[in-house]
C-alpha cells in the first residue's frame, strides 16, 4: 500500500490492488447463526463455512491469489520427478534466501516432522521465542521439550514496543549454561510470533542469537511461516532498516540463519511448504523423509499448480504494497477499536487482530474457556468466525490439571487482500456492541474432549442460557436487521 494521504485527514489504508474475482456471502439471521454454534459445539472449527459471513478464522490457505499466480498455474510441468516448475521454485527460495539446499513439503506442520524426528531426540530442549501448537506437538512426540525465551514485554497485552516476538537473549545464555549445549535440539526463532499476535522479531535480536548459537555450535532454525509482515514491521519500525528493500532486508535475515521452514499457506499466498538449508550434511539427513511422509523430491506433497503459484507468490512478497496490505487492515481494525475502549492486542501485530479476552470478559473464569466463549458470542453477534487462542488451545497436563496459557486472546485473522474496509467496519460494529453487552457472555464447559490438540474437534456447552439471552437483546437492539 503507498502512502496516500486523504484531504480529510483520515487514515484510510488505500488499496494497490483491484478485485477481480469475488465469492457470494450470506449472513444468516441471529438465530440461525445460534443454532449454527449449537450444532458445532460452541466450536468455531466446526462451523460449516456457508453459515460464516466474514471468515476470520486464520489467514492459512486463504490469502486471495493474484491474477499472475493464477495464470502461472495454467503452465504447470506436471511430472512425478524432475518438473520444470519444481525447478523454479528451487531457484526462487534460492534467489531470494541464499540458502543452497531446498526440501518441499505439503504444508508446514510437515517440514515440522521432519525437523523433529531429525534433530530432536529424547531429552533434549528446543528454546524459542514462543510456541506454535503444532511445533510444540512434533517437539514433544519426538521425546523434547519446548522453552519459551520471549522478553517480558512480549506478554504485556498492551504496550509500544516494536518487536515483541523477540527474545530474551540473557535467558538463552543461562539455559545453555544450565543444560550445555549438546542438550539443546536446535533454537528456532518464529517471524510474526504467532500465539502472542502475530508480534514481529527484529534484525538486531536476530543477529545476536545468532552469535550465541555460534558461540554455542548451535543450529539457528527460523519458522517463516509469518516472515512477510515481519519484513513490512522491519521496514517500517526499524530506523536502520527504513532505506533497505524488502529483498534485501529478507536476504540480511536468511544469512543468520542455518535452516528456514515456511507454510506456503502463509508464506507466498498459496499451499504447501518447504524447508531450505545451508549445510549439506543436515539436508542429506531430512532429504530420506520426504519421499517416506510428502512425496517424491521435486513434488512434497503439493500439486504442481500450487507450486507454480508459490513461486509468484514468493515473488511478490518482495513487494512493499503487497505484503503491507495485511498489517495496514490490522492496524485500521486495532485502532478503532482501540477508540472505542475494546481491549486488543498493541502495537497491532501481523496475522490478524487480537482481542484481549482476560479484560473483555472479566467475569469468566479461566476454567470457562473464556476465550472459546467469546468466540462462540461474536459468532452468534455477527456471523464472523474467530478462534481461540487461549487455555482451549493448550494441552492438559499428565495428571488431567489444566494449563492456562499467558493470554487468553480472540484471535481475528485478516486473510491478505480478502476483505474491503466496508466490512472490516462491520466487524468493528459488531464488536463494539458486544463489548457493550458482555456482561451477558458466559462461559462453555467440555461436553467432548479429545486427548491431542482439542481445540480443533472438541465440542462444549455453555453454562446456562447465555447464548438466548444475547439473541434477544441483539433483536432487541438491532429490529430486523441480519
Ligand atoms: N508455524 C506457524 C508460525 C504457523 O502459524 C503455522 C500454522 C504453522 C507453523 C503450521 O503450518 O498449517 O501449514 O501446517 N498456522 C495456522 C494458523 C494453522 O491458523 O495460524 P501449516
Amino acid at each position: 500500500m503507498a502512502s496516500v494521504k486523504f484531504a480529510s485527514g483520515e487514515n484510510i489504508p488505500l488499496e494497490m490492488h483491484k478485485v477481480r474475482i469475488v465469492q457470494k456471502l450470506f449472513l444468516p439471521p441471529v438465530e440461525a447463526r445460534l443454532k449454527a454454534v449449537t450444532e458445532a459445539g460452541n466450536n468455531t472449527f466446526l462451523l460449516r463455512n456457508r453459515d460464516v459471513f466474514m471468515d476470520m478464522l486464520t489467514d492459512s490457505g486463504v490469502n486471495a491469489m493474484s491474477d499472475q499466480q493464477l495464470a502461472a498455474m495454467m503452465v504447470a510441468d506436471d511430472a512425478y520427478a524432475g518438473s520444470a516448475t519444481y525447478e523454479r521454485l528451487e531457484a526462487k527460495l534460492q534467489e531470494i534466501f541464499g540458502l543452497k539446499y531446498v526440501l518441499p513439503a505439503h504444508q508446514g506442520r510437515a517440514c515440522e516432522n521432519i525437523l523433529a524426528q531429525v534433530l530432536v531426540t529424547p531429552g533434549t530442549i528446543v528454546p524459542m521465542n514462543y510456541h506454535f501448537t503444532t511445533t510444540k506437538a512434533h517437539i514433544v512426540l519426538n521425546g523434547g521439550s519446548v522453552e519459551e525465551l520471549i522478553t517480558e514485554e512480549g506478554l504485556a497485552v498492551t504496550s509500544d514496543q516494536p518487536f515483541k516476538g523477540d527474545m530474551d537473549i540473557a535467558k538463552l545464555e543461562a539455559l545453555i549454561a544450565a543444560h550445555g549445549a549438546d542438550k539443546i535440539a536446535f533454537v528456532r526463532m518464529e517471524a510474526g510470533t504467532n500465539l502472542i499476535g502475530g508480534q514481529p522479531i527484529s534484525l538486531d535480536n536476530l543477529t545476536e542469537i545468532r552469535r550465541v548459537c555460534d558461540q554455542n555450535g548451535l543450529i539457528l532454525v527460523l519458522d517463516a511461516s509469518l516472515l512477510a509482515d515481519n519484513l513490512y514491521f522491519i521496514k517500517v519500525r526499524d530506523p536502520n532498516c527504513r532505506d533497505l528493500s524488502i529483498a534485501e532486508i529478507t536476504r540480511r535475515i536468511a544469512d543468520l540463519c542455518d535452516i528456514i521452514y515456511f507454510s506456503a499457506r502463509k508464506l507466498g499466498c498459496a499451499r504447501g511448504g518447504g524447508i531450505c538449508i545451508r549445510d549439506e550434511a543436515l539436508y542429506r539427513r531430512m532429504r530420506g523423509l520426504v519421499p517416506l511422509y510428502e512425496g517424491f523430491l521435486t513434488y512434497g506433497g503439493m500439486s504442481i499448480r500450487e507450486i507454480e503459484a508459490l513461486t509468484v507468490g514468493l515473488d511478490e512478497t518482495m513487494d512493499e504494497d503487497m505484503i503491507s496490505q495485511g498489517p495496514l487492515f490490522i492496524a485500521y481494525m486495532v485502532d478503532e477499536l482501540v477508540k472505542r475502549g475494546v481491549p486488543v492486542i498493541t502495537p497491532a501485530g501481523g496475522l490478524g487482530c487480537h482481542i484481549d479476552v482476560l479484560r473483555f470478559l472479566d467475569h469468566v473464569p479461566q476454567a470457562q474457556y473464556p476465550a472459546g466463549a467469546l468466540a462462540s458470542a461474536l459468532y452468534i453477534a455477527s456471523g464472523v468466525r474467530g478462534m481461540e487462542r487461549g487455555s482451549l488451545s493448550e494441552q492438559r497436563n499428565p495428571d488431567g490439571s489444566e494449563v492456562y496459557s499467558n493470554m487468553e486472546l480472540l484471535r481475528l485473522a485478516m486473510p491478505r487482500r480478502v476483505f474491503t474496509l466496508s466490512q472490516v467496519k462491520y466487524a468493528v460494529d459488531r464488536i463494539d456492541w458486544l463489548y457493550k453487552n458482555r456482561s451477558l457472555v458466559g462461559g462453555l464447559v467440555f461436553v467432548e474432549e479429545p486427548e491431542i490438540l482439542r481445540f480443533f474437534y472438541g465440542r462444549l456447552a455453555p453454562v446456562g442460557d447465555w447464548q438466548e439471552k444475547l439473541v434477544a437483546k441483539f433483536r432487541a437492539d438491532f429490529g430486523d436487521s441480519l
